[in-house]
């Protein structure tokens, strides 16, 4: 730990001075806590973050309509347009892979879930489901299942592995609730959680946010931060150790997503890819999500908010957007792609400007919940290291068989507990109606699914698939001729 005159010294270095203004008030475990905290401050990088946030958020982005293009056609896979058994042949490339043990999944979980508004990871926000499963339950199954599918298929025990980036706001709940839990069955000595690194801050013009008269505002540096957590954390090493080789990282929110999905896999590895998104086709070209695509020839995602409205809205000679791929937070890494970047182009990564009502404490100390947006937090993401990929791909997946993020609390129209909630359940009885079932809703009368309820407004009925009995519709035969009555979960032992 540093002392008080060596903080002082960096502050003073940084202009940031007035961090300590309040430190007279301060008792005596107050002042300990605090240096403790400004101990850890990348002090020497302090004066450089403060002044590039009030840069950065003061400057407009350059346009970059000119120079983009989209990802050609021959590094485009799929799951609606390439051929069955290129399908096949991923699927079961994938699996050996699993087989083998040579992928892991890593989980972003270290944001804050402002919009959803609970004080607790959103990873164990239960959605309402019949079986009142929260998104980490759900996940933890779908790895059980993907294990033993791939056990089935070449008979060699296996495991995935399942890294979980936190913060400093998500680990210590998310280590109880797995522990609550009893790690939903899965072996701790395969799920290894680390804490990515929290940074200030800073007003408009550049000083570090004071929160309370001993603490600064810190925030979590963004899904990016992903790169340095690998690296003070010493994940890459332990995914050698184990012989990991192929990395999915995913997002916390999404609950339908297919964890170390073994098609998006094998087509990643069969294309020689060392970097790959999943995307889904955007639904409209002012669609609020990022486009992957290239900029002066190398991949990246463009946000809707880079480039002109008429770029959006180009079309192909089919009609369908020349800019559709719409970026799911869903990636493909090898191994040696994350240890070249993390060696040599972490520093190089992009700093994103978010502009947000942080608390803090006034002048004359008192605390302050500001109504607008006060301060600048410095956010890299994940998907930013993609122009340093030599082999990216790009594989494109069906939205309602694949994603439905949450992100707001009820009542927004999108991305909701409920929109979340019912794009499972619209997937389960889409899976037992494939399957030749009937399901009755809570009237007692069949669903029928038609093309158009394909856009998941209302569940068709409260049934619901164990991820334990099938992880993407598979194997799902005997529930040919049988009815079942909403709600209704199906689970192993039925
Ligand atoms: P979002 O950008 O949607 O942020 O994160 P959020 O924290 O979930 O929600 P808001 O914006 O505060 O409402 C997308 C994914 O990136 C992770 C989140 O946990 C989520 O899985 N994330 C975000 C991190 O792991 N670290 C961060 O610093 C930020």
């Amino acid at each position: 730990m540093l002392s008080l005159e060596e903080v002082k010294l960096h502050l003073d270095a940084a202009d940031q001075a007035h961090v300590l203004q309040f430190w007279s008030e301060l008792n005596e475990a107050e002042r300990d806590v605090f240096l403790q905290e400004l101990s850890q401050l990348d002090v020497s990088g302090l004066r450089g973050h403060c002044e590039g946030a009030a840069r950065a958020a003061a400057s407009v982005a350059a346009s970059l309509d000119d120079l983009m293009e989209p990802v050609p056609p021959e590094f485009i896979g799929s799951a609606r347009k390439s051929d069955k058994t290129f399908l096949a042949h991923w699927e079961n490339e994938g699996l050996l892979h699993i087989s083998k043990n040579r992928v892991g999944v890593l989980l972003l979980a270290g944001g804050q879930g402002t919009r959803l508004g609970v004080q607790y990871p959103k990873g164990m926000y239960n959605v309402g489901l019949p079986s009142g499963k929260t998104l980490y339950q759900i996940q933890a199954e779908r790895l059980h299942k993907i294990q033993e599918l791939a056990e089935a298929k070449h008979g060699s025990k296996c495991i995935v592995p399942w890294y979980i980036m936190t913060s400093e706001f998500t680990l210590t709940p998310t280590e109880k609730f797995f522990k609550e839990n009893n790690y939903f069955g899965l072996d701790p000595v395969n799920i290894n959680m680390f804490e990515q690194r929290m940074i200030p801050a800073v007003t408009f013009d550049g000083k570090v946010i004071l929160q309370g008269k001993g603490k600064i505002a810190m925030a979590p540096d963004g899904n990016g931060g992903l790169y340095q957590a690998l690296v003070d954390n010493n994940v890459l090493e332990d995914m050698k150790k184990r012989g990991v080789e192929y990395l999915h990282v995913y997002c916390v929110d999404n609950i339908l997503v297919k964890m170390a999905d073994p098609v998006f896999i094998g087509f990643c590895v069969s294309k020689e890819a060392d970097c790959g998104a999943k995307v889904v086709e955007k639904v409209s070209p002012t669609e609020p999500v990022g486009v992957v695509c290239r900029v002066q020839g190398v991949a990246q995602v463009v946000e809707y908010s880079e480039i002109l409205q008429a770029t959006a809205e180009l079309r192909g000679p089919s009609g369908e957007l020349v800019y559709s791929a719409g970026n799911i937070c869903n990636h493909f890494f090898t191994r040696q792609f994350l240890q070249n970047l993390t060696m040599n182009n972490e520093k190089h990564l992009k700093e994103h400007v978010a502009i947000k009502k942080v608390p803090f404490v006034d002048k004359c100390g008192n605390e302050v919940k500001p109504t607008k947006p006060n301060g600048i937090k410095m956010e890299k993401f994940v998907f930013d290291v993609f122009p340093f990929s030599k082999s990216f791909v790009v594989f494109e997946v069906v939205r309602e068989d694949e994603f439905s993020p949450l992100k707001n609390a009820d009542g927004a129209a999108t991305d909701s507990p409920s929109t979340a909630r019912n794009a499972l359940l619209h997937l389960h009885c889409r899976w037992a109606a494939a399957a030749g079932a009937t399901v009755l809703d809570q009237d007692g009368n069949a669903v029928v699914l038609t093309a158009s309820e394909s856009t998941v407004i209302n569940a068709p009925a409260k049934f619901e698939i164990s991820p334990l009995v099938s992880y993407f519709g598979e194997d799902l035969e005997k529930l040919k001729g049988k009815t079942y009555h909403s709600p209704c979960v199906l689970d192993k032992e039925q």
